[in-house]
């Protein structure tokens, strides 16, 4: 991915393209930092060139001064209804033309601001998407993807901003997209490459790549001593063994102790309960909460948070065989509970539940929890918002918040308690579905059985969120590392 700098005297070699973002009626000239002496020739430009703002308006001329060979104006529309998402799609848009004209040293200067954010989130949010819009997955192509060939994105300052201002947040930029980047790497990586064993090798890698974590495997004999039936069982079916990774930020004097639960099905074929062929390759993604959560320890740990952060992503590959799980089947938890097993293909909670109870080791305030768990969720929101449950209504309240604030919608679900009666199986404790409504909200009252008492929790849903089959609102194809930001938000905000 292009590097990140910041623009403030002309480069010998001038920029390909120097991209101003605009609002309806807008004067972005005005709204950047460009020498006095300049400003004069790119009014005039800007004038002549009648740029409206409009959305999805792109006009481009040669630019008038030597710090650029060409400028284009780019509208994103009435600030008022500017969104995340416009704001994404536009940089994409970008990107597209970049790369169209060969044009590998751009300047970005985008004075526009995200409707409901303070000017500070939102130079923020735009700068991390800037520096994430040329994101691509090409590590098994012969031939690279064109985007790559973008080199560099010279960000022109906002009038008045200071160069250790931006400095600062390039800083926190270039960190927040590292973070995103492993995760979306992982997640996109296929279900033949990326298995336990290898999450596992990823898992160390980050933490050989960091100062501050640790990482411990349970492979099938530690997970055996831990009597967790749920990975076990969902494991076996396949050649893969399943394991537990523990991946361990572990301060002096830590403020807070936070474990973060990712599910980290490498592959999920459904088991015996066999998903149709259509769109099986999609559960290649089924890891993606795993992925989340290791993206976030690699930050957590650059940062140093005075935070215990301890991350645990139970991995396991779904398939049938004739060692498979089978309906009917019924396992004993980490708990103690016994679990029926209505369908092979509700495999996520049953691995969850017995890393939602081994958390209870690391004495956590807060346990939350990402997982590709329920199609229902999608049916409820699409794939505009991740679905989220819990025990702690302030908690939830928070991460909405921070969720709308940094482009990562979390929408609340009910846990009422009434529906722990769709669980109920004649054989065991419970039985791993209910029926056929309510799926994602049966989901997280299967987790919540297994949640250690006392410790505030969420459950997010990511089913919908986690990739896209097609480019979606500025969000490349594939997987989207959503959940980085929002939890690394809430940890930093922890601490405030
Ligand atoms: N990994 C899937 C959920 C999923 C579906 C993720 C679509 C992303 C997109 C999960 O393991 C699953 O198969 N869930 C079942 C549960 C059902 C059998 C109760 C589902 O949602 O259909
Ligand atoms: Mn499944
Ligand atoms: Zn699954």
């Amino acid at each position: 991915m292009a590097d990140l700098y910041q623009y403030r005297t002309a480069p010998e070699e001038p920029l390909d393209c120097v991209y101003i973002f605009q609002c309806s009626g807008g004067d972005p000239i005005a709204n950047l930092e460009f020498p006095a002496k300049d400003r004069k020739s790119l009014n005039a430009k800007e004038k002549a060139l009648e740029p409206r703002g409009e959305e999805g308006e792109l006009i481009s001329a040669e630019c008038p001064l030597p710090f650029a060979r060409r400028m284009t104006f780019v509208g994103v529309g009435d600030e008022k209804c500017l969104t995340h998402a416009k704001l994404r799609k536009a940089l994409a848009t970008v990107m597209r033309q970049a790369t169209k004209n060969r044009e590998y040293q751009i300047g970005l200067g985008i004075p526009v601001r995200v409707s409901g954010l303070s000017a500070e989130e939102s130079r923020l949010f735009a700068l991390r998407e800037a520096s994430l819009a040329d994101y691509t997955f090409d590590n098994f192509k012969s031939k690279k993807n064109e985007f790559d060939k973008i080199d560099g994105m010279h960000i022109i300052p906002l009038a008045g901003e200071t160069e250790a201002q931006l400095e600062a947040r390039l800083d926190t930029v270039r960190m927040l997209r590292t973070s995103v980047q492993i995760a979306r790497d992982l997640a996109n990586r296929p279900g033949n490459d990326l298995t336990p064993e290898t999450l596992a090798v990823a898992a160390k890698e980050i933490a050989d790549g960091v100062a501050g974590l640790r990482v411990t495997v349970l492979g099938k004999q530690a997970l055996q001593k831990e009597k967790m039936g749920g990975i076990l069982g969902v494991g076996q079916g396949s050649e893969q063994e399943p394991r537990l990774i523990v991946i361990e930020h572990r301060p002096k004097k830590p403020k807070k102790s936070i474990v973060l639960i990712g599910k980290g099905i490498t592959f999920d074929s459904g088991g015996i309960s066999i998903k149709p062929a259509q769109g099986m390759e999609a559960m290649k993604f089924d890891m993606a909460g795993a992925a989340t959560v290791l993206g976030v320890m690699r930050a957590v740990a650059e940062l140093q948070l005075p935070l215990k952060v301890v991350g645990l992503v139970p991995t396991a590959e779904n398939l049938p065989s004739g060692k498979a799980l089978k309906p009917g089947d019924i396992l004993t938890m980490a708990n103690g509970k016994t679990v029926e097993v209505d369908n092979t293909d509700a495999e996520g909670r049953l691995l969850l539940a017995d890393a939602l109870h081994y958390a209870e080791h690391f004495n956590p305030d807060v346990v939350l929890d990402f997982a590709t768990l329920t199609g229902s969720c999608v049916v409820a929101l699409g794939h505009e918002a991740a679905g989220i449950m819990g025990n702690d209504e302030p908690l939830i309240a928070t991460l909405r918040d921070i969720g709308e604030q940094v482009g990562e919608r979390v929408w609340p679900l009910p846990l009422y308690e009434e529906y722990l009666s769709y669980l109920k199986s004649d054989w065991a404790d419970l039985k791993n579905t209910g029926s056929r409504w309510g799926g994602a909200v049966t989901a997280g009252t299967f987790l919540k059985q297994f949640v250690p008492d006392k410790v505030a929790w969420a459950h997010v849903d990511i089913a919908g969120v986690a990739y896209a089959e097609k480019e979606h609102n500025g969000h490349p194809k594939g997987a989207s590392g959503f959940g980085v930001v929002l939890t690394l938000t809430y940890l930093q905000q922890l601490l405030k």
